[in-house]
């Protein structure tokens, strides 16, 4: 049985102050649940907060992007290393607003998640089809380009030291969810890609659904066989909402 992780993505918003308040809101809130994971991706510069606040605390904390690079001249980018020293668990890689705003494409970020890995992060790997792909019904073909670059350049096995997101475009940020049948339909899809390589390790691969999860969508989200908790954008800033989808993972 796999169990269920609820991570915040949040994305470009924060402040020393209001994280504070944040943290310990989502620690004092889940602190009575057990048996699901729950993760904070902060900006770079809340690491250190977020190493000071949360390590003693049942809930992990990771980062939003990393380089393909483990040193050198590439200014403005934070190694795989460099968020280990900071205690992170997690590394979102291949997040929708990178590849279309920041020109990552699939072979970069399968060089990402690799760089992660070898330092020690788990990838947490963000695929997903933008409106017009969905309409011209190439929803699958474009979530399996995204993940079979991954598979080619690292392998079947290390989709096992890692997360899986499924992020449908058009459902990021605009209040409009994909409804449990369709998540599950693209999760069910991407299990079966990675069980023709290994049924194995697409049996124990926790699949994150993305895309507008709030406290009144969660629960009926996170109950479809292949969805094994959410990666939340919006919902991750606001503690009651956040809390209220780390109690829906719970139950
Ligand atoms: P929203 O929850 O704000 O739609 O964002 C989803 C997302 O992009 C998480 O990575």
């Amino acid at each position: 049985m796999r169990s269920k992780l609820v991570a915040g993505n949040w994305k470009m918003h924060g402040g020393t102050a209001q994280n504070q308040d944040l943290l310990r809101a989502i620690v004092a809130g889940t602190a009575d649940l057990r048996g699901a994971d729950f993760t904070v991706c902060v900006p770079y510069p809340y690491l250190s907060q977020a190493q000071t606040l949360l390590r003693d605390t049942h809930i992990r904390w990771g980062a939003q992007n990393v380089s393909q690079h483990d040193k050198g001249a590439y200014t403005g980018e934070v190694s795989a290393v460099m968020l280990m020293d900071f205690g992170c668990h997690y590394v979102i890689v291949g997040h929708s607003e990178r590849r279309a705003l920041y020109g990552e494409d699939s072979d970069t970020v399968a060089l990402k998640f690799q760089a992660a890995q070898v330092a020690g992060l788990i990838p947490i790997l963000c695929v997903g089809e933008t409106l017009d792909q969905r309409e011209a019904d190439v929803t699958e073909q474009v979530v399996a380009a995204q993940l079979d670059a991954v598979i080619e350049l690292a392998g079947v096995d290390a989709l096992v030291k890692s997360i899986l997101a499924y992020e449908p475009v058009w459902a990021i940020g605009t209040g409009k969810t994909a409804t449990p049948g369709q998540a599950q339909d693209v999760h069910a899809f991407i299990r079966a890609r990675i069980a023709a390589h290994s049924p194995k390790v697409a049996a124990g691969l926790q699949i994150l659904y993305g895309g507008s999860v709030k406290a009144n969508n969660a629960e009926e989200l996170f109950a479809m066989t292949d969805i094994d908790g959410g990666l939340v954008g919006g919902a991750s800033l606001v503690a009651d909402e956040f809390v209220a989808i780390c109690r829906a993972a719970k139950n």
